[in-house]
C-alpha cells in the first residue's frame, strides 16, 4: 500500500490510529496484570477497559460516518429499518412470503423507498415512473452483488457479468439472436411441439391421468434450447440425459440456497460446505456436456461438410450434383445458426471470446431459456386451464388461423395476436423473473413528483416486476384477475410504457425475448388447437414463490381432453 493510501485523510488513516493506540494499551495491560496483587482490579485496568471501549466506539463512529451518505437518502425515502446489521435480511430472504411481503410494504411506505438488506443500502422499487429511470440509466447496468452467486457457479455469463466485460459480449453475441436466425429454428420448434402433443396425448388422452404439465415443459423447453444452442438432440421427454436435465433443473436451486445462507457467503467457509460438493457436481455435469459439445459440434459441423463433399462428388458422377449442392446449402445454413456456430468466428477470428467465455455464454443461455420460458409457458397453460372462456377464444383464432395439421410458419405466427395477448396476461400476473437486482455504479438522481433525490453509489437496487404488474395502482381494478382482453386488448386503456417488463427494458434487456415468444406461442398453438385442458385449481389459491424464476408452492394438476 503506498503513503497516499494511508495518510491522514485516507479511508484507513483513523483505523491504523486507533488500532496503534489499542496495541500499545493492550501491551502496558499485560506488563501491569503481572503485578504481584493480579486478580483484583486496578486503574490501570479500568483505563484498559476505556480505552478499548472507545476505541470500538470510535471505529463504529467512523463506519457511521462513511456511509452517512446512504443515511441522508434513507432518510429522505423512509423504509422499513429492521434489525442492526441485518436490516430485512431475514423478512427478505424466506422466498415462501417474500413477494407478499414486499407489497405489504410498498403499501406501508411510499415506494420508491430505502430499506436495509444486512449492512446494504437497499433501494425498493416498484413504480413504472422509477423503474423506468433505472433501466434507462448508464449507472446501473452492472447486477446486483446477489448474482455473484450465479456467476461463481455457472460461469461469467451475459446474465451476470459486469461491464466492459457485458458490453463487449453483448455487442458480439446480439446477432446470434436476429429475427432471421430465429426463423431458421422453427422446424425445431415445430419438431419439438410434436414430441409434446404425443407425450399429452399417450399420458394424458389415452392413460386418462391427471398430468403434472409443468414437468414435461421444463424437458420440452431443455430440448429446444440445447439444440439452437449446441446443435444437440437430447432426448429428455423419454428419459435420455438425464443427468444433465436434472443438472441444469438443480443449478439455480443451489445459487438460491446460498443466497439464502448468509454465514455461506464468505468464501471459505463455502468451500467447506455440503453445498458447495453439490454445486461442483452440477457444475461438473453441465460444463462437462458444453466443453465436449463445443470441439465436436465444430468439427461435426466439418465432418458432415467433408462427408457431404465426398457424397457429393460421388453423385457429381451421377449427374445429380445440383440437387446435391442445394442440400449442403441447406446444412450450412442450418448450422450456422446454433449458438456455438455463430460465436465460433469470434474465437477464431478476433480472438474476441475465448472457448471458455464461449463455454459460459452458452452455459448461460441454456440455463437462462430453461428457467424462465418452461415457466412463462405454464403459466400460461394453467391460466387458460383455470378460464375456459378465454381458452376458447384462444380456440377460435387457431382454428380461423393455422391448418388442421402440419407445421406453423413463422408468418402464421405473427398473426396469433389473441395468443400474444393471453402470453402477456399471464406474464403479468405471474412475472417470470419477480425481481431483477441492480447496482448503482455511480451516485443516481431520483426523479419523483416531490422532488429529485440522490441515490449514492453502491446502493442495491431491487425492481419488484412481480408486485407492480399486479398493482391496482397501475393496472386498474382487475389487476389481479386473469383478463387478455381488458390489460392488453385494442380497447384496454393506455398504460405507463414500463409498467410491464417481464424481459425488463433498456440496455440490458433480456436477449431471448423474441426466441421465447416464438417458442411459447408455436407450442401453446399446437396444444390448444387440438386439446382442452382443465384444472380444479382456482387463481385465488395458487402460492407462489419468489426465486430466480417464479415458483409455486404446489403445482396443481390439469387434465387433458382431445378436442
Ligand atoms: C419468457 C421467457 C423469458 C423471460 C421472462 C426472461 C426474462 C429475463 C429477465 C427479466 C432478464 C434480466 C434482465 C435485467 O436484469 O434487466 C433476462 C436476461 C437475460 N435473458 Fe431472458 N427471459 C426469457 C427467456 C430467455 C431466453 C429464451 C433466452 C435465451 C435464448 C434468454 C437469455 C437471457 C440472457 C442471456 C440474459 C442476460 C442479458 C444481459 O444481461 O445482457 N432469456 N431475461
Amino acid at each position: 500500500m503506498g503513503r497516499a493510501a494511508i495518510g491522514p485523510g485516507s479511508q484507513y488513516y483513523l483505523e491504523r490510529l486507533t488500532l496503534n493506540i489499542f496495541l500499545f494499551d493492550l501491551i502496558q495491560f499485560n506488563s501491569i496484570r503481572l503485578d504481584p496483587i493480579a486478580g483484583s482490579w486496578q486503574f490501570n485496568d479500568m483505563l484498559a477497559c476505556i480505552i478499548l471501549v472507545s476505541w470500538l466506539a470510535l471505529l463504529w463512529l467512523y463506519f457511521l460516518w462513511s456511509r452517512r451518505r446512504y443515511y441522508k437518502a434513507a432518510w429522505q425515502l423512509p423504509g422499513p429499518v429492521g434489525w442492526p446489521f441485518i436490516g430485512m435480511g431475514l423478512q427478505m430472504m424466506n422466498p415462501q412470503t417474500f413477494l407478499q411481503y414486499m407489497d405489504g410494504l410498498s403499501h406501508k411506505y411510499k415506494a420508491p423507498f430505502i430499506s436495509w438488506m444486512g449492512t446494504n443500502c437497499f433501494l425498493y422499487v416498484n413504480d413504472p415512473q422509477t423503474v423506468e429511470q433505472i433501466f434507462n440509466s448508464t449507472h446501473c447496468t452492472n447486477k446486483g452483488d446477489f448474482y455473484r452467486f450465479m456467476s461463481s457457479a455457472i460461469g461469467d455469463g451475459l446474465f451476470t457479468s459486469s461491464s466492459p466485460r457485458w458490453q463487449k459480449h453483448r455487442r458480439l453475441i446480439n446477432p446470434a439472436f436476429g429475427r432471421q436466425i430465429l426463423c431458421n429454428f422453427l422446424p425445431i420448434f415445430n419438431a419439438e411441439a410434436d414430441v409434446l402433443l404425443e407425450k399429452l396425448d399417450v399420458e394424458g388422452v389415452q392413460r386418462g391421468k391427471s398430468l403434472e404439465i409443468y414437468e414435461i415443459l421444463k424437458k420440452i423447453v431443455l430440448e429446444a434450447a440445447c439444440q439452437t444452442t449446441m446443435g444437440k438432440r437430447m432426448n429428455f421427454q423419454h428419459d435420455g440425459s438425464k443427468a444433465i436435465f436434472e443438472a441444469y433443473s438443480g443449478i439455480t436451486e443451489v445459487c438460491v440456497k446460498r443466497m439464502l445462507s448468509p454465514w455461506l457467503y464468505p468464501e471459505l467457509i463455502y468451500r467447506w460446505s455440503r453445498l458447495f460438493d453439490r454445486q461442483q457436481k452440477v457444475v461438473g455435469v453441465l460444463f462437462g456436456f458444453v466443453e465436449q459439445l463445443l470441439q465436436p459440434a465444430v468439427s461435426v459441423v466439418g465432418v458432415e461438410d467433408s462427408d457431404a463433399n465426398k457424397q457429393l462428388e460421388e453423385e457429381q458422377h451421377q449427374h445429380q450434383h445440383q440437387h446435391q449442392r442445394q442440400q449442403q446449402q441447406q446444412r450450412r445454413i442450418k448450422s450456422k445458426s446454433i449458438f456455438i456456430e455463430q460465436v465460433r468466428e469470434h474465437v477464431e477470428r478476433g480472438q474476441q471470446m475465448s472457448w471458455q467465455d464461449v463455454r459460459d455464454e452458452a452455459n448461460v443461455i441454456i440455463a437462462a431459456t430453461f428457467e424462465t420460458t418452461s415457466t412463462a409457458l405454464y403459466f400460461t397453460i394453467l391460466c387458460l386451464a383455470m378460464h375456459p372462456e378465454y381458452q376458447e377464444k384462444l380456440h377460435d383464432e387457431l382454428c380461423a388461423e393455422l391448418p388442421e395439421h402440419g407445421d406453423i410458419s413463422i408468418e402464421q405466427l405473427e398473426r396469433l395476436s389473441y395468443t400474444e395477448m393471453a402470453i402477456n396476461e399471464s406474464m403479468r400476473l405471474f412475472a417470470p423473473v419477480p425481481m431483477v437486482l441492480r447496482r448503482a455504479g455511480q451516485d443516481l438522481e431520483l426523479r419523483r413528483d416531490d422532488g429529485v433525490y440522490l441515490i449514492p453509489s453502491g446502493t442495491q437496487i431491487g425492481i419488484d416486476i412481480y408486485n407492480m404488474q399486479r398493482d391496482v395502482r397501475v393496472w386498474g381494478p382487475l389487476a389481479r384477475t386473469y383478463n387478455p382482453e381488458a390489460h392488453f386488448g385494442p380497447d384496454a386503456p393506455t398504460r405507463h410504457a414500463f409498467a410491464f417488463v417481464p424481459f425488463t427494458k433498456g440496455l440490458r434487456m433480456c436477449i431471448g425475448y423474441r426466441y421465447a415468444l416464438l417458442l411459447m406461442k408455436l407450442l401453446l398453438a399446437k396444444i390448444f388447437r387440438c386439446y382442452r385442458i382443465s384444472t380444479a385449481a382456482r387463481l385465488e389459491q395458487l402460492l407462489v414463490k419468489g426465486n430466480i424464476s417464479l415458483k409455486l408452492k404446489e403445482y396443481p394438476l390439469c387434465r387433458v381432453e382431445r378436442r
